[in-house]
């Protein structure tokens, strides 16, 4: 009851920041992320991120995301790159029970490209095809300016989520070193661990020795509401050969534990106070 009020007040007063934390901008799934993916860059002093949305229908998903894109830089300064892969012409044929056809066949989904395309902003593109076409190109034209922070899956089937997880295949320096992965379909009955959506992760994760992909982690407790669903389909990949996360990158300044019971703190701590 008292976190709704204040949400009020938050809503009326409040930072952008403030607004991701009290779960306040449509499409939670994509601001929280897109948030996290800009202070991450900046931290590590990259000035542009790309961020994808795979699967994108009609586009509303797409154009919440490149709006939440252009509140992000206006409250951290960091730029995107907003891709949007689809067939253009909607679901392909199913595979088999594994891409969930209970729940989506072929056919569904359509867009209208045209109207689309003139309704993204110019720091926006759509990339028409199967994504198992598109994704291996696409991959060839990542680069270290502006590395892959966060990765929105919604294509509905297992065999297309598996083809969209090769865009985290790449060299390490084309990406920050902890990417958002927001998984929209695992919420349907049918998904499991041996359909959709989450048979893709647990396979590329079989995979692939150096990149994984795991819940998102401690998000719940970190949230101030804790019961949306969008915290349950959030996960990350890990890229494990990041040089970011080698024993080679040294930080500054060198971190110390002070000890209040024999009242000690190091020098460094003790001097800056
Ligand atoms: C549920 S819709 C996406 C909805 C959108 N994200 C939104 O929030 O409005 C799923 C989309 O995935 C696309 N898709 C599925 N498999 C694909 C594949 N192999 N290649 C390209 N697009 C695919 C379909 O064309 C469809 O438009």
């Amino acid at each position: 009851m008292h976190l709704n009020l204040l949400s009020v007040f938050v809503a009326l007063f409040g930072s952008y920041r403030a607004k991701v934390d009290f779960d306040l901008v449509v499409r939670q799934q994509y601001a929280f992320p897109i948030l996290y993916a800009a202070d991450m860059a900046k931290r590590y002093g990259y000035k542009a991120v790309t961020i994808i949305e795979f699967g994108v229908a009609g586009g509303a998903g797409l154009m919440n995301m490149c709006e939440i894109a252009k509140r992000t830089t206006k409250a951290t300064g960091i730029e995107f790159r907003v891709f949007g892969f689809d067939t253009g012409t909607g679901m392909p044929p199913a595979i088999d029970y594994r891409d969930l056809p209970e729940s989506f066949q072929a056919g569904d989904f359509p867009m209208d490209q045209e109207r689309l395309r003139e309704a993204l902003p110019d720091f926006a593109e759509l990339v028409i095809g199967d994504i198992a076409d598109t994704v291996p190109a696409f991959c060839k034209t990542l680069t270290e300016d502006a590395p892959v922070g966060f990765v929105a899956i919604d294509v509905d089937y297992y065999s297309s989520a598996k083809k969209t997880l090769e865009i985290l295949k790449g060299a390490p320096e084309h990406y920050l070193p902890i990417v958002p992965v927001y998984l929209d379909d695992i919420g349907v009955d049918g998904s499991n661990p041996w359909t959709g959506e989450l048979l893709a992760v647990k396979e590329f994760n079989e995979e692939n020795a150096l990149r994984k992909i795991a819940p998102f982690t401690l998000l719940r407790s970190q949230r101030i509401f804790k019961n949306t669903q969008w915290i349950d389909r959030m996960f990350a990949a890990h890229i494990h050969d990041h040089a970011l996360r080698s024993p080679e990158n040294k930080r500054e300044p060198q971190r110390s534990l002070p000890n209040e019971y024999i009242n000690w703190r190091s020098k460094d701590t003790a001097d800056a106070s």
